[in-house]
């Protein structure tokens, strides 16, 4: 008997139920019939595929760096990609300070932790990282502790009188401040800034790529956003939406293509309303535009984005996608609720009808493209009825993936101001477990009508579980592990035949 394990997609937010089904999820659940290699056949070859992925948060961004005389900074990293890739921003700030990355937390001078105020958890998840972080301040006095991104701009001086160990409070648009900050703070003085910006864009800070294999990396074309949906904290923690110069976007692509990368994603918190002016000619460059010029780059780099936003994601993008091979088929196109009432609360700006056509035209445009979902269940007064339409949604939309999470009152929020958090949480729990089970049932479904297909997948490097196996992405974001080939190294493409499948990863083998 083989056994497969499976995991589905699910963002557990920590609570118990879910965090049973994650586990669940992880373990048997998929059996086939055949052959009694039971060690061979128990490696579990499910690897993230998240662009929000859970499994790294708290991540270590470093590369190795044991030169003598040099000051050292750790820093670790929650949230979303946009905070990793700020992380970035941050150490190449650093490194032009005299530091360099460690990854042991016990060598450092400077310990920074990058953070995300989204839900309840993540900020709790920080509290409990300061408590760390202030042994290894005991053990080495004179270490410095900064709390960098959205929860440091949404407690501002509040986190430091809760915190006493915390010497910087840093907010996303204040990063370039960090070497006057670090020399206050050296002083002992109270170290912060959190001044938020209509211009900042950090365009001309070429990120210091941690912890990267060398093939994938991600370009920030916009920061902030505009839209207000009713739950979220971040148009108060990030700011106005403001759009960096397609220039230097291109740029750091074609830099990026010279120096190996081969999959490149646009990030911003709503990339379909990218729009950047040209100050000299007034002359506007918006998101397909944008698309197809670092699509022009090498039809050899892969191009992904970001999130997409359904009010505004055009059928240019999607023609501009359908028109370059090297531009993925793939959509993050959050959905958040399949309840038109619920939809109006949210302040999403868009119906359910509205969501199912663009879901239509997408499919209708690119029948290959795979589309992804953020969902929160247990909304301010989600009724049975809303919830089933969110469950009827999904099965429309065919999601291949989604985060999947229970509403987390956010103070300050427009919700949090006019609508009562009122269903119980017991309730949002079992919500969301149904959620969860559908997207499984959703995923396995869409992963096996996969066997037999032959996809181009670029080389990423090593299989988790086994270095006989490589791993990979498809166009469609999906990972693909197959046994390894000596003519092929990271960063080849490959043509690879579909054979198994577990509900998030495809099995494969490579055809000549
Ligand atoms: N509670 C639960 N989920 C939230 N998200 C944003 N704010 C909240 C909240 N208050 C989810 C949304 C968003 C994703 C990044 O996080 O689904 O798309
Ligand atoms: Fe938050 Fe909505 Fe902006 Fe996304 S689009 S960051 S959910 S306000």
């Amino acid at each position: 008997m083989k056994i497969f394990f499976l995991r589905y997609d699910i963002v557990s937010d920590g609570n118990r139920l879910t965090a049973i089904l994650s586990f669940i999820g992880r373990f048997v659940v998929y059996l086939c019939f055949n052959s009694t290699h039971m060690h061979k056949e128990v490696i579990d070859f499910d690897e993230d595929i998240k662009v929000i992925d859970e499994s790294k948060q708290g991540d270590i961004l470093f590369y190795d760096s044991n030169q003598p005389g040099f000051k050292k900074f750790y820093i670790e990293s929650y949230g979303c990609q946009m905070n990793f890739s700020d992380s970035e921003i941050v150490a190449s700030i650093l490194a032009e300070e005299g530091y360099v990355p460690t990854k042991n937390m016990e060598d450092a001078s400077l310990i920074l932790v990058n953070t995300c105020s989204i839900r309840e958890k993540a900020e709790e998840t920080v509290r409990n990282r300061l408590v760390v972080y202030n042994k290894a301040k005991q053990d080495r006095p004179g270490t410095l502790i900064g709390v960098l991104g959205c929860m440091a701009e949404r407690l501002k001086s509040k986190l430091m009188d809760e915190e006493k160990l915390v010497d910087l409070v840093v907010g996303p648009d204040a990063y370039r401040d960090i070497p006057g900050l670090l020399s206050r703070a050296e002083e002992g003085e109270r170290s912060i800034n959190v001044l938020l910006s209509r211009e900042e864009t950090y365009a001309d800070i070429s990120p210091l790529r941690l912890d990267s294999n060398g093939i994938v990396a991600f370009i920030s074309i916009m920061r902030g956003c505009d839209n207000m949906c009713s739950f979220c904290v971040v148009p108060f923690t990030r700011g106005r939406e403001r759009s960096r110069d397609w220039h230097s976007i291109v740029a750091e692509a074609d830099d990026l293509f010279q120096r190996g990368f081969r999959d490149i994603t646009l990030l911003g918190q709503n990339v379909d309303s990218y729009h950047w002016t040209c100050p000299e000619t007034g002359n506007v460059v918006d998101f397909a535009q944008l698309l197809e010029k670092v699509a022009l780059v090498n039809p050899l780099l892969r191009i992904r984005f970001s999130t997409s936003h359904p009010k505004d994601i055009t059928d240019e993008v999607l023609y501009t996608m359908n028109k370059y091979h090297n531009i993925c088929k793939y959509i993050h196109l959050p959905v958040q609720s399949g309840s038109n009432r619920i939809l109006q609360l949210m302040n999403r700006t868009y119906t359910r009808e509205w969501y199912m056509e663009r879901i239509d035209t997408i499919y209708r445009i690119m029948p290959d493209c795979a589309v992804s979902s953020d969902i929160i269940a247990g909304f301010c007064t989600e009724s049975d009825d809303d919830h089933r339409d969110t469950l009827e949604i999904m099965k429309y939309a065919n999601f291949n993936m989604s985060y999947m999470f229970f509403y987390s009152e956010r103070p300050g929020t427009l919700a949090a101001r006019k609508f009562q958090d009122d269903i119980p949480l017991p309730l949002k729990k079992d919500r969301l477990a149904e959620i969860v089970e559908l997207q499984r049932q959703i995923s396995i479904k869409h992963n096996q009508s996969d066997i037999g297909k032959v996809f181009e997948v670029l080389i990423e490097g090593d299989s988790k579980k086994s270095s006989d196996y490589f791993k990979g992405r498809n166009s469609q974001n999906k990972m693909v592990v197959f046994p390894k080939s000596e003519v092929y190294c990271p960063g080849a493409y490959v043509n690879i035949r579909i054979t198994n499948a577990t509900g998030a990863t495809l099995l494969g083998e490579i055809i000549q």
